[in-house]
């Protein structure tokens, strides 16, 4: 369960990117997170996992705050940031294990998820190359990858989708679904309408730093009178604004 309770955030140069922003994401729940560019995704991401400090609000991850209980709080997710171009120079079984290291996974359990994960996305055969040698598609699998080896309960996603080819993308979908259906929290960010039509259970629009929407789709539906697609709903909404 995620807990966002008034965070705002004004960056250095005067733009508000988070403005008052409340919303919680109970477990079970494949939550999705929209907006245009610059709407204030990553930055209420980064202040969610403790990258960023809100200037004021509150926030809580299955209890445990980010700003006071850090490293509690840390062990309950795992995050994957917009950027995968992250520790080029090690070799992706490395940086498997790394995570695995600071995740304090026991050998035997880490032997197993890489042998699933690595299966599961087709990656078997490049773990013994330097990430800065993959693909972009490549990238965002290892770092997903890195994420999943310590089994966090919440996961946190930033525009996961970017880069995947059909079936990683598919893979990951399926992933997001089946740790939901735990009773576990998935909360992600995209920019692709159809799939968080298709996979979530609820929705937040933000623009501006404001939240302009959440919850199910069906609801936004009967919001706004229509029986218009997400992609038109949304773009009535964002633009109104
Ligand atoms: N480090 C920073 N310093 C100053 N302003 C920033 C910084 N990072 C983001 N911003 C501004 O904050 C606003 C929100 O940016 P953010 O990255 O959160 O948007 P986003 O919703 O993730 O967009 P995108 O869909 O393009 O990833 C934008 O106006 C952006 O210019
Ligand atoms: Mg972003």
């Amino acid at each position: 369960m995620i807990e966002i309770k008034n965070v705002s955030k004004t960056y250095a140069g005067g733009v508000l990117a988070a403005n008052n922003v409340n919303l919680t994401i109970p477990d079970g729940e494949i939550f999705g997170f929209l907006g245009p560019n610059g709407a204030g995704k990553t930055t209420t991401i980064k202040m969610i996992t403790g990258i960023l400090k809100p200037d004021q609000g509150q926030i809580l991850i299955n209890g445990k705050d980010i700003q006071k209980d850090v490293i509690e709080a840390k062990k309950e997710f795992g995050f994957v940031p917009d950027d995968p171009n992250v520790f080029l120079r090690l070799k992706g079984l490395e940086y498997l294990n790394f995570m695995a290291d600071i995740y304090g996974v026991d050998s035997e359990t880490r032997q197993e998820k890489i042998q699933e994960l690595s299966t599961r996305f087709d990656m078997g055969s490049a773990l013994g190359d330097q990430i800065q040698s993959y693909s972009h598609g490549m990238r965002q699998k290892i770092m997903v990858m890195g994420v999943l080896i310590h089994e966090p309960p919440v996961w946190i996603l930033d525009e996961p989708m970017t880069g995947l080819d059909p079936r990683s993308s598919y893979v990951l979908k399926e992933m997001m679904r089946e740790h939901a259906d735990e009773n576990k929290t998935v909360f992600f960010s995209t920019h692709v309408l159809e799939v968080a039509e298709k996979l979530c259970d609820r929705v937040a629009i933000i623009n501006k730093g404001n939240i302009l929407f959440c919850g199910h789709i069906e609801e936004l539906r009967e919001q706004s009178k229509s029986d218009a697609s997400l992609e038109k709903m949304f773009l009535e909404l964002t633009e109104n604004e």
